[in-house]
């Protein structure tokens, strides 16, 4: 990992606020999946969490596959080299448009409503094979800000909706090849048992399947108290249930996970200057050269990312408050013990490596939107992306 004394250098060499990624880290955590998890596995990095052509490069270097949730991210993934056979394209709200330039680029498409469903089927019929992802009502994720499997979630088609999945597949002769579901971005192993006991009763419906990808959501530990998702123990499920599938329907079924967070989140850094401390009578509060445009997990998801000088002070920790530098509330952290702090001194932020840079200033699976300006029934676009 890093010292801090070289993400001070890197500090002082290209100035901050930066994001720094370790690919150290993300090859160490591609490594124990690879070694931990059964070979019927395959491993589709969620794209979604960092989509830097570099990052996107290393992670393919180490053979890994792509999973993507735009057609942006394919194209940012093709262009990083992957092959088309080696990303999934987990569709959600998206125009049928989008799902015709994906089969276009040659990649997988999982689809999660009826109504693409319908129009996949009119549109391709059997030529093409795809993926349904089920909304299977079990509830997991961190907050219900992260959580996409429960009975109001938008993703996925809800499981009470079948009846319709199967007559759609009948009327259109689907080459449904996987089965998909993603419960929330912080997977639970008992979700997962209830998820693989579900797919264990659906796939006498699907005799085509091959794959069963249960998405990502393999939590990293972000607090002090928090307890980081077992691999060793996700192996030992993966197996029981790769056994029971076996002795039901005779056949071997390969089974696809799409880390995002796993892989990259403890790889990154966000690091500021201290522009300015005020002694404040009820708190001390340090105010940063960045805010939630940079990094919006804490103030979104009330997400604890730990936050260290790079250079420790001499003398009695105290609490701290710290804050961005936009005129908005952006507290990124309140009451955090450090060794004293002076203006001009730079902070690190760890764990800053998923959904950072990626929901912050640089959104990077969808356009921009546009702006435009309109005055005495003119109008005229004064931005665009990139502008
Ligand atoms: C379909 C799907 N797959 C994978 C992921 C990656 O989740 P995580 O970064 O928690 O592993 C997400 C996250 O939202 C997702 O929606």
């Amino acid at each position: 990992m890093v010292s801090n004394t070289y993400l001070l250098k890197l500090a002082k060499d290209y100035g901050c606020p930066a994001y720094v990624y370790d690919l150290n880290t993300i090859t160490k955590k591609f490594k124990i999946l690879l070694k931990t998890l059964p070979a019927s596995c395959k491993i589709f990095y969620a794209a979604k969490a960092l989509t830097n052509p570099t990052i996107l490069n290393h992670v393919r270097s180490l053979g890994c596959n792509l999973d993507a949730s735009s057609i942006y991210e394919v194209h940012h993934a093709l262009k990083a080299g992957f092959l088309a056979e080696q990303i999934i394209y987990t569709s959600n709200g998206i125009h049928f448009d989008e799902i015709k330039d994906a089969i276009a680029a040659g990649v997988f498409v999982n689809i999660d409503s009826l109504s693409n469903l319908e129009k996949f089927g009119k549109y391709f019929g059997s030529t093409k094979p795809l993926g349904i992802r089920l909304r299977p009502n079990i509830l997991d994720g961190g907050n219900l800000k992260i959580s996409t499997g429960h009975g109001r979630s938008k993703f996925g088609i809800p499981i009470e909706q079948l009846d319709q999945i199967l007559y759609l597949k009948e009327k259109y002769q689907l080459k449904i090849l996987a089965l998909h579901n993603h419960t929330g971005s912080e997977l639970k192993l008992k979700s997962f048992s209830l998820t693989a006991a579900l797919f264990l009763k659906l796939l006498k419906h699907f005799d085509d399947v091959k794959y069963i990808d249960f998405g990502g959501g393999f939590k990293v530990p972000y607090s002090p108290t928090d307890m980081a998702f077992s691999i060793p123990n996700l192996a030992k499920l993966i197996l029981e249930f790769q056994e029971k599938l076996f002795k039901k329907y005779k056949k071997k079924y390969e089974f696809w996970f799409e880390p995002g967070k796993y892989l990259v989140a403890e790889s990154g850094f966000l690091l500021a200057k201290i522009n300015v401390i005020k002694y404040n009578p009820e708190q001390t509060i340090i105010g940063l050269n960045t805010g939630f445009n940079h990094l919006i997990r804490p103030m979104f998801y009330q997400a604890y990312h730990p936050i260290f000088p790079l250079k420790k002070r001499l003398g009695k920790s105290q609490n701290y408050t710290i804050v961005g530098n936009l005129c908005e509330t952006d507290t990124f952290a309140e009451n955090r013990l450090l060794s004293p702090l002076k203006e001009n001194d730079i902070v690190a932020f760890g764990n800053a490596g998923a959904y950072g840079y990626e929901m912050g200033s640089r959104y990077n699976s969808r356009p921009y939107p546009i702006q435009i300006a309109v005055h005495n029934k003119k109008s005229w676009i004064i931005s665009k992306e990139g502008t």
